[in-house]
């Protein structure tokens, strides 16, 4: 399966051309698009219906996760809403299954890495953050353990990994992810992980497990040459 893959379009009306012209091809270099967060700037419904337009007109199933601009105006379950109307398959704490490869994707949230973990300490303020952290590693494992098959790809929005947020200011790593999901992604061995958020980061990492981990961040698929809006991945 060719999985075609990009991530943080923070999409406004005024792109919907451009995009359009650069979606044009995907369904002949994929089987599959996958939409790895950030698909709006401020999480407006406005800025969703454009986008939807360019996906259904590029005729490819699509799989989405939203990620932390999808957020911004507490309308995440209307965006949701709209892209399961337009046909997306939207996981959130979710697995789908498409020819024999099983998909399974969560927004993910930010925490930290390695031993640089936030952890539930101190404030009921921080205890709650890590919370929401656990909760999204949480919704991974569910996803991942409602699969069968033996490919298994990981969607996220936030790192599970510092090493495709190297680039990225040291300050801001912990709200980059955290490495609580990939101590799921390990735990089930998954095949590939993708992920986006940091626009600064790498392209390309492994998990200490050797699972391979791809930042698709539109910003660095656009900086590569020739430059292009989304990367294929073979699996
Ligand atoms: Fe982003
Ligand atoms: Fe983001």
């Amino acid at each position: 399966m060719r999985i075609a893959a990009t991530a943080d379009l923070h999409f406004t009306p005024a792109r919907q051309n451009v995009l359009q012209d650069q979606f044009s091809r995907v369904r002949e270099e994929a089987d599959v698009l996958v939409l790895a967060g950030d698909l709006t700037n401020y999480g407006q419904p406005e800025e969703m219906t454009p986008l939807l337009n360019v996906v259904v007109r590029s005729r490819i199933p699509t799989i989405a996760v939203l990620g932390n601009h999808d957020y911004e105006n507490g309308r995440q379950s209307e965006l949701m809403a709209m892209m399961i109307t337009a046909g997306v398959k939207v996981l959130d704490g979710t697995a789908y299954e498409m020819d024999g490869v099983g998909f399974a994707g969560t927004k993910g949230f930010v925490g930290g890495f390695g031993r640089a973990v936030l952890t539930a300490f101190g404030e009921p303020e921080i205890k709650k953050l890590v919370k929401a952290s656990i909760d999204e590693a949480l919704k991974l494992e569910r996803a991942l353990s409602q699969l069968r098959t033996q490919k298994r790809v990981v969607v996220l929005h936030y790192s599970p990994i510092v090493g495709t947020v190297m680039g990225e200011a040291p300050e801001i790593f912990p709200f980059m992810g955290t490495s609580r999901l990939a101590e799921v992604v390990d735990r089930h061995s998954a095949d590939l992980v993708l992920h986006g958020h940091a626009h600064n980061g790498q392209p390309n990492g492994k998990t200490a497990g050797g699972v391979p981990v791809h930042n698709v961040a539109i910003t660095l698929i656009e900086a590569q040459q020739p430059s292009t809006v989304y990367r294929v991945f073979d699996i």
